[in-house]
């Protein structure tokens, strides 16, 4: 996929950049890969703050990792507190725009006390180092808050995207064991009120674990208020006091637990530590976005998924950046709401996904071009391929040709960006995430673990530990094991296939297991079956990716019924209904087929290789919601399959 044409970094770029020149990656690189106790023990030294010192840069048995150990730190202290002392006290820490057009500036002074406040709040309702709050909030600045305040007392926090189902929250909520739940009546999207309490009242009715939820007013809409478990963040918040401890927490203490989808049913909690985490999601700030005291930064993720954690809340805050923070949707009112965001806040680092980007092309040039986008030096990528037309388009038509532009891939897993150009250092070329960051050690495999050779499709792999990666999974350590490191002994697996080339650049081509990438957002086949099937037409299902041109891949189900008279219209629209009820309205099939078999392998597993075959090349003509004869395939398909 990706172009042979290559984009050097320019003289002025490469002059006030932190890392300059290939020389200087390679000497990083370089350093990291021979002595990396000592490379991230004297960077954790300089970069962060610690309570005390660790013992040990790192202990690795395998598949268990501990980085710093023995040191104490706190991730709330890192991203505020020790900013307080210097020059960027009064410095706008979070810049928020709510989608009616409302704003807030949130100095790094003002947010210390805003987090103390929510903290103490926390505190008097019992709640401490260890135990575990769900936040189901929209895009505003107390969802910020909220994971800072659980940070600053070591409260493990799992933040549950706004779109996901009461179901799929209620599966969160158990799996952790939560006892408290922070949420809102609702956020604002495309001018309506998204209302999410109502879901939280769903998901409780089967959380006994829950003990107190906090609600904070934005939208103002109606909400039922459960009477000694329901409680306003207003009414908590007026009678507590203006600061409050950062608790000393040791550097493996789990920070956060991030539901993501795996190749089962049941999403996998990934759990992340303190300092390694913070650590890397720090320094990458540096190296990748090239950040400076003077930049304002703008991820546009939401920050229901990692990238929101690592890049708009911890790694900003923890090298004292301006992180914007945007509520609504990217074509409210109007298509240009992302470009006049950058013109009237003066945007200089710009974070999106390849979803967004083709979005943007095909509402054509007029949107970008009625704004100064002057204020721009640097742009990213991330959540899935970016394919080089729509590279070279955020290239020409945002970056004005004078905006390197960094292609991040990395995972919830990872923590922190793995692979990326170095803005002022590495050549890009459109289509590749070019070279792994310090301390990374990728290669492609094949199912022996053996390297493949140059430009030849292979596993992607990691060889070694890195600090900010995942630490295991929430309570189910054999899965952790399984997952992703049993498969090539020693290393880890990331799912995903890749190439390299002859300058040792890594093209990454997207996923090998049952791991589907819709608009960058991660969901398993597994996950959707088994909501299919628990619909009470549904016989069977098999849910694959289907290319698709905007969202790099979109959701197609193939369903067999049991026995009945079925409107095949009807139920197809009743279908996606039921997915978003049980997922979320994001994971919404775009194709729903029926038919009278799947094809199966010998031994009964369903041959999704077909199926994406089917999807991807057309193969079986017709209408998507009549009935389709697979048994065809399906013979022939067992005839030839090895089990
Ligand atoms: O397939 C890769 C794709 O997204 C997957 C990780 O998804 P998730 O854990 O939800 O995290 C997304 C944000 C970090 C990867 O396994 N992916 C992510 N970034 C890229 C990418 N694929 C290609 N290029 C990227 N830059």
């Amino acid at each position: 996929m990706a172009e042979e044409r290559t984009y050097p970094p320019s003289p002025e770029f490469v002059k006030h950049a932190h890392v300059k020149g290939m020389e200087g990656y390679r000497a990083l690189y370089k350093r990291a890969e021979e002595h990396p106790g000592e490379f991230w023990s004297e960077l954790a030294d300089k970069e962060l703050f610690w309570f005390e010192k660790w013992s040990k840069p790192f202990e690795w048995n395998p598949p268990f990792v501990k980085w710093f150990v023995g040191g104490k730190t706190n991730v709330s202290y890192n991203c505020i507190d020790r900013h307080l002392t210097t020059a960027r006290k009064n410095k706008v820490a979070i810049l928020w725009e709510g989608e009616p057009g409302d704003q807030r500036m949130i100095s790094y002074q003002e947010l210390h006390r805003l987090v103390s406040r929510f903290a103490n709040v926390l505190k008097s309702r019992g709640l401490k180092a260890g135990d575990r709050a769900i936040i189901y909030m929209p895009m505003i600045p107390e969802l910020p808050v909220a994971m800072l305040a659980c940070t600053r007392l070591g409260i493990i926090h799992s933040v549950v995207f706004g779109g996901f189902s009461a179901e799929a929250l209620k599966a969160r909520i158990q799996d952790l064991e939560a006892q408290v739940v922070i949420t809102a009546d609702g956020g604002w999207r495309r001018g309506k009120e998204v209302r999410l309490k109502p879901a939280v009242d769903d998901a409780l009715a089967d959380c006994p674990t829950v003990l107190d939820v906090i609600v904070y007013r934005r939208t103002g809409g109606a909400v039922e208020m459960k009477p000694g478990r329901d409680r306003w963040w207003h009414d908590l918040d007026e009678k507590t006091a203006e600061t409050c401890d950062a608790e000393p927490m040791d550097s493996e203490a789990p920070l956060y637990v991030l539901y993501t989808s795996g190749t089962t049913g049941k999403p996998k909690g990934i759990v992340h530590s303190s300092g390694g985490y913070l650590l890397q999601a720090h320094m990458t700030m540096k190296w990748v976005f090239d950040l400076h005291e003077e930049d304002t930064y703008w991820c546009t993720a939401d920050i229901g998924w990692v990238t929101g954690h690592s890049y708009i809340v911890y790694g900003p805050l923890s090298v004292g950046a301006t992180t914007v923070m945007y509520e609504g949707a990217p074509d409210c009112p109007q298509p240009d709401r992302f470009w006049r965001l950058i013109e009237k806040y003066r945007v200089s680092i710009f974070y999106t996904s390849p979803t967004a980007i083709r979005a943007f092309v095909r509402q054509g040039d007029q949107w970008p071009n009625a704004h100064d986008l002057s204020s721009l030096r640097l742009l990213g990528s991330v959540g899935e391929p970016i394919n080089p037309a729509a590279w070279e388009w955020y290239h020409k038509t945002i970056g004005k040709e004078r905006c390197p532009i960094v292609d991040t891939w990395w995972q919830t897993e990872t923590g922190a960006i793995m692979i990326s150009p170095l803005p002022g250092a590495v050549p890009t070329k459109p289509g590749s995430a070019t070279l792994p960051l310090p301390g990374v050690l990728p290669d492609v495999v094949d199912l022996n673990g053996k390297p493949v050779e140059l430009n030849h499709e292979g596993f992607l792999i990691i060889r070694r530990p890195w600090p900010s990666m995942l630490r295991t999974i929430w309570r189910d350590p054999k899965r952790y094991e399984e997952q992703y490191w049993k498969r090539i002994p020693g290393n880890y697996l990331t799912g995903d296939a890749a190439r390299c080339d002859s300058d040792g650049y890594f093209c990454i081509l997207g996923r090998v297991d049952d791991v589907m990438n819709v608009s960058g957002h991660r969901l398993s086949t597994m996950e959707l079956e088994s909501a299919l099937v628990r619909h009470p037409a549904v016989a069977e299902a098999a849910v694959v990716g289907k290319p698709h041109e905007i969202t790099g891949q979109s959701v197609a189900c193939f369903v067999t019924l049991k026995q009945g008279n079925w409107d095949h219209e009807q139920l197809a629209q009743d279908l996606r209904q039921w997915v978003a009820h049980e997922i979320g309205a994001f994971a919404k099939p775009e194709q729903i087929r029926f038919t009278d078999a799947l094809p199966k392998t010998r031994s009964g597993k369903i041959m999704r290789r077909l199926l994406r075959e089917i999807v991807t090349s057309n193969t079986v003509a017709g209408d998507v919601t009549t009935l389709e004869d697979l048994s065809v395939v399906t013979r022939l398909a067992a005839q030839t399959e090895e089990e």
